[in-house]
């Protein structure tokens, strides 16, 4: 399969649907899903509490992108413009040099026990330590499935932490989930374990929930890209200009936590975006991002350095919680259709994945913000959706944002005008 799909972009929705459908293989069930048939209000009644309807996002696919060696086609449901546009555009670039290498430190998901009133919280700690096996044990007790299939808990640690409250003694349960998310299985092991703990350190148990700064569960991806990938014809700029100012770019979020919060933010588009359309939990995710950036003050999650050959290096490192199993997206037709277009095995697998389209979506925005920013690429859609807002039927639409880019001119009131004109 060749993620690179050369005018993918100038296909109609339907014809694009064929084309991955083919490049997939799916099955009918599958694109009669993702051609809308989607969620209905009996499943959508299930998944939360006073559902009136379903809301749709449009869904994409990411072409080009190589990771670990393997063309993989990305699925992204996102409302903003551009933003597979330029996942696509960045893998391109990376492709010339074999595209996205990654690496996940395993599928380990941390679940914390606070307890209070702790009399002698680092006598305590010592305690849950001395009791350390038996605490595992218990846990694994909670899932014997997933101990069958590998997983379980494979550590307790403690730590003893100031609040305005007084110390708490705090048990983290680090546990290997899997192929699932987790969230359900760690949190059901520190309930269990809640009373042990209680009797351990003669305190209060109140918290039993998971910790989304999932540290221990590490995605991460690189890439390297020639500089005559970075410019493009338009620009004055050559391809060693535009290389160095991205690091300048990068470099700027590294020492200003309100430049890294938009640069982060640009990375998180392309994760969301492929979380939204798998129907996982993107805000886990996008806490655990934001916290770890902030672990040492508050800055990028990417980092992006010049090597021996001139190539432009970036990399990235940052939680990423994600499950192939257990979680919503089999309720969801067309999350799952998105799940057999993405085409992984395993929770690692999709980690890296998304590690390498984060990576691959901040490429994007750099390059661009360097060189001719980014309102040039959000520009013409931008304009079809101002032409749409201003009451345009289907066929003025194009030619109304077209006369709208030309004039540098993409306001509701122009759009307006230009509808009263070419409807006379
Ligand atoms: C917009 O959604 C994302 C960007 O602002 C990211 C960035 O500035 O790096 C373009």
């Amino acid at each position: 399969m060749d993620s690179r799909i050369s005018g993918f972009y100038k296909l109609s929705v339907e014809e694009r649907r064929e084309r991955i459908r083919g490049l997939a293989d799916l099955d009918e069930d599958a694109v009669e899903a993702v051609g809308g048939l989607g969620l209905d209000d009996r499943r959508a009644d299930t998944i939360s509490e006073n559902v009136i309807g379903t809301l749709e996002y449009p869904l994409s696919v990411a072409t080009n992108f190589k990771i670990d060696g393997e063309d993989t086609l990305v699925p992204m449901a996102i409302e903003e413009t551009s933003v597979v546009a330029a996942a696509s555009y960045a893998a391109r670039m990376a492709r010339a040099e074999g595209g996205f290498t990654t690496d996940v430190s395993g599928p380990l998901m941390i679940a914390q026990i606070q307890a209070v009133d702790v009399e002698d919280p680092h006598a305590a700690k010592v305690r849950i330590h001395q009791h350390a096996d038996k605490l595992r044990e218990l846990a694994d007790e909670q899932d014997p499935v997933l101990v069958e299939h590998g997983g379980g808990c494979q550590e307790v640690q403690v730590r003893v932490v100031d609040t305005p409250r007084g110390q708490m003694v705090v048990t983290h349960l680090v546990v290997d989930v899997r192929d699932a998310m987790g969230g359900n299985a760690v949190n059901t092991m520190a309930e269990a374990l809640a009373p042990e703990i209680e009797a351990i350190t003669g305190g209060d148990v109140e918290l039993r929930i998971l910790s989304n700064l999932a540290d221990r569960r590490l995605g991460r991806a690189t890439c390297r890209v020639p500089p005559e990938q970075l410019n493009d014809e338009d620009s004055d700029l050559s391809g060693e200009e535009v290389r160095d100012r991205i690091v300048d770019a990068w470099a700027f979020a590294e020492g200003d936590p309100y430049r890294a919060a938009t640069h982060n933010k640009g990375i998180m588009n392309g994760i969301d975006a492929v979380t939204t359309a798998t129907f996982n939990d993107w805000r886990a995710i996008e806490a655990g991002a934001h916290t770890y950036a902030a672990m040492d003050g508050y800055d990028s999650l990417t980092t992006y350095e010049v090597d021996d050959d001139g190539h432009l290096v970036g990399s990235i490192e940052m939680p990423i919680q994600i499950g192939t199993v257990g979680g919503a997206t089999q309720l969801q037709p067309a999350a799952g259709a998105a799940m057999d277009i993405l085409d992984v095995d395993s929770a690692d697998e999709f980690a890296g994945v998304l590690a390498a389209v984060g990576l691959a979506q901040n490429l994007a925005a750099l390059r661009a913000l360097v060189s001719e920013g980014i309102q040039q690429g959000h520009m013409s859609l931008h304009a079809k959706n101002i032409a749409i807002q201003a009451g345009a039927p289907g066929e003025l639409v194009d030619e109304i944002a077209e006369r709208m880019v030309e004039e540098d001119a993409i306001r509701q009131d122009r759009a307006e005008e230009l509808l009263e004109e070419l409807s006379e």
